[in-house]
């Protein structure tokens, strides 16, 4: 794989002042992309699953299509992958429907302190409104989970949310372990995907997940598109998350009976324009390969790691290996606010993100308030890694310290 070959297929990397290493808070899109979105509205624009016209026709036919790729890229059925707008809102329908008719008082719902709020909030809300109890993991100072807090999942475990991969961390959750423990105990599993599907080949039907979340963005796709994977016969016994038009059979004045999977939960007009988007980008990232984007991540991540390990003032969190991190080094820099770090950065055109990355459990845990990050993905350079590492040495120097 030519690297300066995949750069031309993303015009926003052409001008090289940029450095992008925010790609855990979104990832660029190829060209292939912006042409799949484009292609929808200007050869078969016409609302989907509704007109019995040419276009409408065309329309659902590339929808469809769509979801057979994205459910195919990650093991799944197309009938158990329904498109949601992001991780987000599928993690709150499996909250909403499965969490609010399923979870009872007494039960409890285990989750690790890593995870985004994304996937704290809904089981929150789950537990408030039906007296559930949530039951935290904690990781190592790797960010890796030690085999003594598996006992925290007990016969009172319904139901376990994990996020595959930490947004602040990198380090991969052992899911397949996690869920073969859950599962002894009679509990559902839920996998936050959005930050490793973008790195490694996931099969939910292998890892057995229960249910399975994404977002496009990360993954080179458009924003707004996202999906949950779900095993039929849960989703078949749940009840709609929102309801309107497309998710029925039949409706009178008081009742209504629903649409077949997946449409059950795909009410109102459908984002196909970006469900093609997102399979072009399933097409990209096949094409490219996740052994090479491990690959160039892994040598990226070593790189960087092996200078910031070396420079005084700074602080990594999570693993010394640079497997360990999925192209994300959150880190800090001794008596520099993360938001000073980044705009010092800024002003030599290097993107990071800084903030408590919508993880603050898990900063209190660390005792931060807020990091710095640089997450790399396959597009990216050594030669950027180098000007990064060069800008992260002069910021105690702009903030006022000597060295
Ligand atoms: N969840 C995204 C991040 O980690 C936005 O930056």
């Amino acid at each position: 794989m030519d690297i300066k070959s995949i750069r031309r297929d993303f015009s926003i990397l052409a001008d090289e002042r940029y450095i992008y290493f925010d790609n855990a808070a979104t990832s660029q899109r190829p060209v292939q992309v912006l042409d799949a979105i484009s292609a929808f509205y200007k050869e078969t624009n016409a609302n989907p699953l509704r007109g019995l016209y040419e276009w409408s026709i065309g329309a659902t036919d590339r929808y469809e299509k769509a979801r057979e790729k994205v459910a195919h890229f990650i093991g799944a059925k197309p009938e158990e992958l329904i498109f949601t707008r992001n991780t987000t809102e599928s993690l709150n329908l499996v909250a909403y429907s499965y969490g609010m008719s399923f979870i009872n008082e007494g039960d409890e719902i285990v989750l690790t302190v890593m995870e985004h709020h994304s996937n704290i909030l809904p089981w929150q809300m789950v537990a408030r409104q039906r007296g559930a109890k949530l039951i935290f993991l904690e990781p190592d100072e790797e960010g890796k989970l030690p085999e003594s807090e598996y006992e925290k999942i007990t016969d009172r475990c319904r139901l376990l949310a994990v996020g595959m991969v930490s947004n602040v961390y990198g380090v991969t959750n052992p899911v397949d372990r996690l869920i073969r423990l859950a599962h002894e105990k009679g509990a559902v599993v839920v996998v936050d995907g959005a930050q490793s599907t973008p790195h490694m080949k996931v099969d939910v039907k292998a890892m057995d997940a229960d249910f399975y979340a994404l977002s496009g963005h990360k993954m080179l796709g458009p924003m707004g598109i996202g999906a949950l994977y779900g095993k039929k016969e849960l989703l078949d016994k749940m009840p709609p998350f929102l309801t309107g038009g497309e998710m029925i059979e039949y409706v009178t004045r008081d009742t209504a009976t629903y649409a077949e999977l997946p449409h059950k939960f795909e009410a109102g007009t459908v984002n196909a324009g970006d469900a093609c988007g997102l399979a072009a980008a399933v097409d990209y990232l096949e094409n490219i390969g996740f052994d090479f984007i491990r690959e160039q991540e892994e040598k990226l991540t070593g790189l960087a790691l092996s200078v910031m390990q070396d420079m005084e003032h700074v602080t990594i969190y999570g693993a010394k290996t640079p497997e360990d991190h999925s192209g994300i080094i959150t880190f800090n820099i001794e008596g520099c606010h993360p938001h000073d770090v980044s705009s010092v950065l800024d002003s030599e055109h290097v993107c990071i993100r800084a903030g408590h990355h919508c993880a603050q459990p898990l900063m209190q845990y660390m005792g931060v308030n807020s990091t710095a990050r640089a997450s790399m993905y396959f597009y990216n350079t050594e030669d950027e890694v180098i000007r990064f590492t060069e800008a992260l040495k002069k910021v105690r120097g702009w903030l006022g310290y000597g060295s």
